[in-house]
């Protein structure tokens, strides 16, 4: 079942919990423009995150074709971070944590981990994605978080010794000598991508975003 989970981030209290289509039906807690607000937030936030990981995995593609493993690893290195860079603005961002860093500047915060946690649990079926709200300097903060799954293609650099190469597996541990991103399996949880949007400043943003991608939905 596909659920999304929503929390008020300032006291990380469970507010509600449902399928998909609930997105549309304002709760009695929620006013209906609030809820239109939340509903175009979480559009928008999808599209940030798919335009933002399709971006690094075509790079990511393009340098495993071109020289294996070891040559992508320094493109992970550099364009990783530009990408990311190059996909937030002035009043939003995206990301990638994670609670097994490659990289320590993607470290999970204690609240991401616990999101992280949920995501995870397969006991409980893990929801779609996650939102929340935190109240900040001019209104309030956006939050939304989907989960980043281990693929195949993912093993060359993530996977079980076995998996990685010893071109890369020497680049690895010249380069990320604290490195905790091995070790996984296809279908794992990797991470999740979090992007953050300040509210209402963002909305221009959010409106265009959301008017392009409908644009090219015609096209
Ligand atoms: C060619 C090797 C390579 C492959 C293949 C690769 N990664 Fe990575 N990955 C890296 C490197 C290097 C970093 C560290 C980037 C940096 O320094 O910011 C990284 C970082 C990450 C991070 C950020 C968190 C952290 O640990 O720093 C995530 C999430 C991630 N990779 C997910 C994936 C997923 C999902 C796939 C498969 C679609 C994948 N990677 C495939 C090399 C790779």
């Amino acid at each position: 079942m596909r659920k999304i989970l929503i929390f008020a981030l300032s006291f990380m209290l469970l507010a509600g919990c449902g399928k998909k289509s609930d997105r549309k039906e304002p709760s009695s807690t929620t006013s209906t423009s609030e809820a239109q607000d939340q509903q175009l937030l979480a559009e928008a936030s999808d599209i940030l995150i798919q335009t933002f990981s399709n971006d690094l995995r075509s790079e990511l593609l393009a340098a495993l074709n071109e020289g294996g493993p070891a040559n992508a690893i320094t493109v992970c290195e550099i364009r990783a971070p530009e990408i990311a860079a190059a996909h937030s603005g002035e009043f939003w961002t995206v990301r990638r944590v994670t609670d097994r860093s490659r990289n320590p500047e993607n470290a999970a915060s204690d609240a991401e981990k616990g999101l992280l946690a949920r995501f995870r649990d397969t006991a409980q079926s893990p929801p779609e994605y996650i939102i929340g709200w935190a109240p900040s300097e001019e209104g309030k903060t956006y939050r939304h978080y989907r989960p980043i799954r281990v693929a195949q293609l993912c093993l060359k650099c993530h996977g079980r010794p076995d998996d990685i190469d010893d071109a890369a597996e020497a680049v690895l541990a010249e380069k990320y000598p604290s490195d905790r991103a091995i070790g996984y399996a296809e279908g794992d949880l990797r991470g999740m991508f979090v992007v953050e949007l300040h509210w209402p400043e963002g909305k221009a943003f959010v409106d265009s975003l959301v008017a392009a991608s409908k644009e090219t939905e015609i096209k």
